[in-house]
């Protein structure tokens, strides 16, 4: 045992890492190692001698497990001690990137027109996309076998749910209210929101958004609904904006005008936008025609109101120069993170 212990405490004076101390206690303490040898000595003595031998290898082997321990501590110390010399935090280097989302140009559009028309004392009305033919169509003046109704085809919904289609325009926003307004007093609202048509271009997609405008009062005129629609456009698209009221044909209105605006591409001079005419149509609007009135409680003889459409698709193409109506639906990332803002 002696032996053993002064080879021991030889090779452990020079081990200097973990691993090297490892192998040595393998060597030394393992099932074939020589101290288990030593062990196995004792079944060949007596009684007598067992206990002495037994006390002897005991007080060797604990000896032994002291110097392994003893050094594997202190290697381990000066290990942890190299390892945060050599790894230093930089606290000075940048942190990983937080992905944000940002607002979708279309939304920008709409929160834009809500505060215009919120400050000139609208409320913002959100009708459901679910509707029915009654408040899409016959009460807007549009009876079934109407012939307007084709440029409005839609997706009709099946079997229990038949008589649900999917809005094809927010007019259905004017008979919601009007319906809903129990004192059948004045009504001064917009409502923005998605309506779907079966059209599928460069310009047209089977999902827009729209913004219906109603006005409701008594001494309501054709004068009001043209400075509102003036206000409105310049303020979206510049003072320098000039507006334009061309005579038109819808069967809620009556009389009904279409409205263009100067080209903000060329200013009004003619270009590829605006097909060389320096006008660009953005709204349909008119007064309020009296059977619509009728249809959603309203006496004709008593109120008048204007009302308004507008596609805010349109708007967001021309503000932000897009060219394909498709992409605003498309979710590519590469195509919304151009609209990402630090304010949002
Ligand atoms: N609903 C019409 C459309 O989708 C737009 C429109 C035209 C709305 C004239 C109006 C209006 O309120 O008076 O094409």
């Amino acid at each position: 045992m002696e032996k053993l212990l002064n080879e021991i405490k030889e090779k452990i004076e020079n081990v200097t890492d973990l691993k090297t101390l490892n192998e040595l206690k393998v060597e030394y303490l393992s099932k074939k190692g020589p101290i288990t040898e030593l062990s196995l000595k004792m079944k060949d003595l007596s009684i007598e001698e067992k206990k002495e031998y037994g006390m002897k290898l005991n007080a060797f082997k604990t000896e032994v497990n002291n110097l392994f321990d003893t050094l594997k501590e202190k290697l381990e110390i000066e290990e942890l001690n190299k390892k945060l010399e050599s790894e230093k935090i930089d606290i000075t280097l940048p942190s990983k990137r937080i992905r944000k989302g940002s607002k979708h140009p279309m939304t920008r559009i709409k929160e834009e027109l809500e505060d215009l028309f919120v400050s000139m004392g609208y409320e913002v009305y959100d009708g459901p996309e679910i509707e029915t033919d009654e408040n899409c169509f016959q009460k807007l003046n549009l009876p079934l076998g109407h012939p307007a109704r084709d440029a409005q085809d839609t997706f009709y919904l099946e079997n229990e749910y038949e008589a649900f289609l999917l809005r094809s325009q927010t007019s259905t926003g004017q008979v919601r209210v009007m319906e809903a307004n129990q004192d059948k007093g004045p009504i001064r609202i917009v409502c923005p929101g998605k309506v779907y048509r079966r059209d599928d271009d460069a310009t047209h997609s089977h999902q827009f958004m729209q913004m219906e405008g109603l006005v409701i009062d008594e001494n309501v005129s054709m004068a009001d609904l043209k400075g509102t629609l003036e206000t409105f456009c310049k303020k979206l698209l510049g003072e320098k904006t000039n507006v334009r009221f061309r005579p038109s044909y819808f069967p809620f209105t009556e009389p009904s005008v279409e409205v263009d605006v100067t080209c903000f591409k060329c200013g009004g001079k003619g270009c590829s936008l605006c097909k060389q005419t320096g006008w660009i149509e953005v709204l349909g609007a008119g007064m309020v025609h009296p059977n619509v009135l009728s249809m959603c409680g309203y006496d004709p003889e008593k109120y008048q109101g204007f009302a308004f459409g507008t596609g805010l698709d349109r708007f967001a193409m021309f503000k932000y120069g897009i060219t394909d109506i498709r992409t605003m639906y498309g979710n590519d990332e590469r195509f919304l993170n151009q609209f990402s803002r630090k304010d949002d």
